[in-house]
């Protein structure tokens, strides 16, 4: 097929699941695979606009005209909104927009309310019209139909122009007996009912389906808002119905007059950090469960309007909002075989060989069985018919069995590793080789290694590494760094130029912080966080190491954010021969194994001396070793229990027996808001900078 007939072929499945959809409220196909259709087809035309057509589906933003309807055109364009799948690729939004204005982002999030979207347009007071969405530029006049929406009110106080963007919808209870009386169970889902009842010719027909509506968005006239929640209670002050759950999510702190401005207006508020927020995504998953109508995801706005004018619009939506949709794209096809991975820690990992498939716009050959007990859980076989899915860019997994195939042999899981044939031994869920010489585990370590994530050593990518370990050139990390890369010039592949850019990125890669080196050692449960910690703390790799060797779990326990697991890890690593080998070459040929001392010199040490005990919950600091990392890197130290040594109790929120503890021994104690006050004030104080640049440094190192 060539580019313009696969064109021609999307634009005409779209077209009719459109008309399938808004016209005749019979979906033939789920939200999910027509998203899939529009985005690839949205893609063809970029890549191709030589083949523009003004009638194409993508030009009209989804069309839902209804021929029978009078049509008639909306004052504001009624636009639609980009989406995601994952909770990884919302927090990748929230900082993307975060870094555009690092220190005040707010943002709201809102049930994404599963109806049939409405323009109400209010002049002096009254209701005037309503107008379906249409192509986003002129919608199907249905006001009739609209007035006999019960909480519509057709009446408001204010008296200006308004149009009210909201959504039709009914409740399932409402559906369900509908349906089953006047439906004849016609109807998929509440969805098609709202959509179609709303459409109907006959407005006492309309009257007879209890629809009602949630407003979300209002455009008046006359009036400026500063944010979305000025916006929002506008509208519920106008007797519109807003949903009661609101999220309001903010970077900066947030005061109790406009806590209490939200709780009033939101029954079901909820309100929290930035980093609360994809927290609080997935969390509704749950309270969707106890909703009596059906929302099929979340939208999350950027409240501030000023900074919604600034981030402005693509073509088709706005960048200030997205929506997070609940369900991912899924695709079906056939399991061909299974192979077992082995991961850099040993971990086996069970992977699907699949019949290619498209799936939300790449080809899927290989998908995720996780481990042995989810093969058990799904029943699976070579040759059944599987349901895959992929949320945002993770790989992509195995979700159901959706037809057996004739075989019924379960599918064995080794006893042995597939790479070094070691015995493979269970720990939880999974099962592991436990040979540290392993050729795969130690491949694996290597590639991790000069990862883009980790030291980023662009020139040894997985393969070359692959092929530089299967002739014995690199084995372990250090050989990296003293192998003699001219040894493969003549060898395919390896002329001049590849070896000097393999020995720049090399060389270039000792620049890394001693922080990102520790991570890229790979070392049991020491991710970037991890070290992270371990650096704020010990500032150098001997300090860690004469730590370890104390063998005292509790020495690192007492650290925050260290639990037992972790500390035993290091005290694991840092006692064996082979890693202290290792480190001792890697330090000689010029990798940092301290802080960098010029940063150490910067900061600011006024906290030195103090010896402090965080207790409680924080609005800004979750989890709470944010205020420990922070007392920290201004020179306090922190303990895990309060005792005569504690200089001072950090309290936040339901503090339990420690406060009472530091009372009594005589400790200060300080809440949330002194202590903030104490940072800024300190920090700002002691640099050059004025005091509103270095404020929102400080705010931004809390978020
Ligand atoms: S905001 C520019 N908020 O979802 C503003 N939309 O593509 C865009 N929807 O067509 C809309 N609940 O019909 C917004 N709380 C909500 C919503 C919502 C449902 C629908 C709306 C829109 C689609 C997003």
């Amino acid at each position: 097929m060539t580019v313009k007939e696969e064109i021609i072929a999307l634009r005409q499945q779209i077209a009719l699941a459109q008309r399938a959809y808004y016209v005749d409220s019979n979906s033939i196909m789920s939200d999910v695979e027509f998203d899939v259709l529009f985005d690839k087809l949205s893609k063809l035309e970029s890549e191709h606009p030589e083949f523009y057509d003004a009638n194409s589906p993508t030009a009209k933003i989804g069309s839902d005209i209804d021929n029978e309807l009078p049509e008639r055109e909306h004052s504001v364009p009624v636009l639609s909104l980009d989406k995601c799948y994952s909770a990884e690729d919302m927090l990748g939004w929230i900082k993307r927009t975060q870094d555009k204005f690092p220190s005040q982002i707010e943002l709201s999030i809102e049930p994404k309310i599963d109806g049939s979207g409405v323009v109400l347009y209010y002049d002096n007071g009254e209701l005037q019209y309503a107008l379906t969405r249409g192509n986003g530029y002129i919608g199907n006049d249905i006001t009739a139909n609209v007035k006999t929406i019960r909480n519509i009110p057709l009446k408001i106080s204010y008296t200006g122009k308004v149009a009210v963007r909201g959504e039709i919808y009914i409740t399932t209870k409402d559906f369900e007996e509908y349906n089953k009386n006047y439906g004849d169970n016609r109807y998929a889902n509440p969805r098609n009912l709202a959509s179609g009842c709303s459409r109907r010719l006959k407005s006492s027909e309309v009257a007879e389906c209890p629809l009602r509506i949630f407003v979300y968005e209002c455009f008046p006239e006359n009036q400026i808002f500063s944010s979305h929640l000025e916006n929002m209670i506008f509208m519920k002050e106008n007797g519109l119905p807003v949903n009661s759950y609101f999220g309001f999510f903010t970077s900066q702190n947030i005061n109790e007059e406009l806590r209490d401005k939200i709780n009033r207006a939101f029954p079901d508020s909820t309100i929290g950090n930035l980093q609360n927020a994809v927290e609080y995504l997935l969390k509704f998953s749950q309270i969707r469960k106890t909703l009596d109508y059906d929302i099929d995801g979340l939208v999350i706005k950027v409240n501030d309007i000023a900074l919604r004018e600034k981030l402005g619009m693509t073509e088709h939506h706005p960048r200030w909002a997205i929506a997070y949709k609940f369900d991912a794209p899924t695709a079906q096809t056939i399991l061909k075989g299974v192979t077992f991975q082995v991961g850099r820690g040993g971990r086996i990992t069970p992977v699907a060989l699949l019949q290619p498939v498209e799936l939300a716009g790449s080809v899927i050959s290989r998908a995720t069985l996780h481990n042995e007990d989810y093969i058990q859980m799904l029943g699976i076989n070579i040759g059944d018919t599987v349901n895959i899915s992929k949320r945002g860019d993770v790989i992509p997994a195995v979700e159901e069995v959706v037809e057996k195939g004739e075989n019924i042999e379960p599918l064995s899981f080794p006893e042995k590793c597939p790479s070094c044939a070691s015995i493979l031994v269970k720990d939880g869920a999974h099962h592991f080789c436990a040979n540290s010489e392993c050729p795969k585990k130690m491949l694996g370590r290597l590639q991790y290694f000069a990862g883009r994530s980790q030291m980023n050593i662009e020139s040894l990518g997985d393969k070359t590494l692959e092929f530089l370990f299967e002739n014995n050139m690199i084995i372990q990390i250090s050989d990296i760094y003293t192998f003699d890369f001219w040894k493969l010039l003549g060898t395919e592949g390896y002329g001049e130029k590849k070896i000097r850019n393999i020995f720049q990125s090399v060389e270039e890669s000792k620049k890394n912080p001693f922080s990102v080196v520790l991570a890229s050692l790979g070392l049991k449960d020491i991710g970037g966080k991890a070290a992270e910690i371990l650096v704020n703390n010990f500032h150098s790799v001997d300090k860690i190491i004469e730590a370890a060797q104390k063998k005292n779990l509790q020495f690192f326990t007492d650290i925050d954010g260290f639990g037992e697991t972790l500390a035993q890890s290091v005290i694991d690593s840092f006692n064996d021969e082979k890693l202290l080998e290792q480190i001792k070459i890697l330090k000689n040929v010029g990798l940092k194994f301290a802080e960098d001392e010029k940063n150490e010199q910067e900061t600011n040490l006024f906290l030195s001396g103090t010896r402090w005990v965080v207790t409680g919950s924080f609005a800004t600091f979750k989890p709470r070793e944010k205020a420990a990392e922070l007392i920290k890197k201004y020179g306090g130290e922190v303990l895990s229990s309060v005792s005569g040594k504690t200089t001072h109790l950090l309290c936040g929120e339901e503090a339990g027996s420690k406060l009472e503890k530091a009372r009594s021994v005589g400790a200060n104690i300080v809440d949330e808001q002194t202590f903030i006050k104490m940072i800024e004030e300190n920090t700002a104080s002691q640099e050059k900078k004025p005091d509103n640049v270095k404020k929102a440094e400080v705010q931004l190192e809390l978020f």
